[in-house]
């Protein structure tokens, strides 16, 4: 017999009835749905981690990436397909890193090859441009997380070491 104490809340049951109906519009419109993320998500990383620049600052934070891909796998089906799938905090994860413009461009010219070579035309571009939105957000992040506050078209800077070596927070590139 039901429990109707268990039983999902009208609120519950018409939020799941959007989001399905949202992912499927999605997916009419551009054929995107949980295998071409599975497809998006492998393929990507597979590039990054032999990727001279990126490779090495993956290689020493993920000891196990089966874990790492489902999470990244849930990440674009939550921004993509509004599935709810992914519940993690990305600024909390990207904050620490020592990285800087070079690396987001990289990290964006990487995503962009593989989506246009995965995907359908619609379907890349709409990753790409959810893509570019969130690096620009995390870039903005850890810039202002390091006490740096980006100007309009300003790029993160590297990371500068004060105390003995006597860094400073000069030298901030421009987006081109
Ligand atoms: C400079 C470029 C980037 C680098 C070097 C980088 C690196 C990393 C690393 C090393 C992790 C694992 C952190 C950990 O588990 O300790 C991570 C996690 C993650 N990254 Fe990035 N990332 C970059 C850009 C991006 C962008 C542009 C996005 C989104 C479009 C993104 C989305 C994520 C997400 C969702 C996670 C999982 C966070 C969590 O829930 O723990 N990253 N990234």
């Amino acid at each position: 017999m039901d429990d109707p104490d268990n039983a999902p809340s009208d609120g519950e049951v018409e939020r799941v009835a959007r989001r399905a109906a949202f992912a499927a519009e999605v997916e009419a419109s551009t054929g995107i749905n949980e295998a071409m993320i599975h497809r998006l998500v492998h393929s990507f990383y597979e590039r990054v981690r032999c990727d001279p620049l990126l490779g090495p600052l993956f290689e020493v934070r993920i000891i196990n990436w089966g874990p790492h891909l489902d999470r990244m796998c849930a990440f674009w089906s939550s921004v993509v397909l509004m599935t709810g799938r992914y519940h993690g905090r990305p600024m909390q994860a990207h904050a620490p890193l020592p990285v800087e413009a070079l690396h987001f461009d990289r990290w964006l010219a990487l995503f962009e090859v593989t989506a246009r070579d995965v995907c359908p035309s619609a379907a890349a571009a709409l990753f790409i441009e959810k893509a570019r939105m969130i690096a620009q957000s995390l870039e903005l992040g850890i810039a202002a997380h390091r006490g740096q506050m980006l100007a309009s078209g300003e790029r993160l800077s590297a990371q500068h070491t004060t105390g003995a070596l006597g860094g400073d927070e000069s030298g901030h590139a421009r987006r081109p």
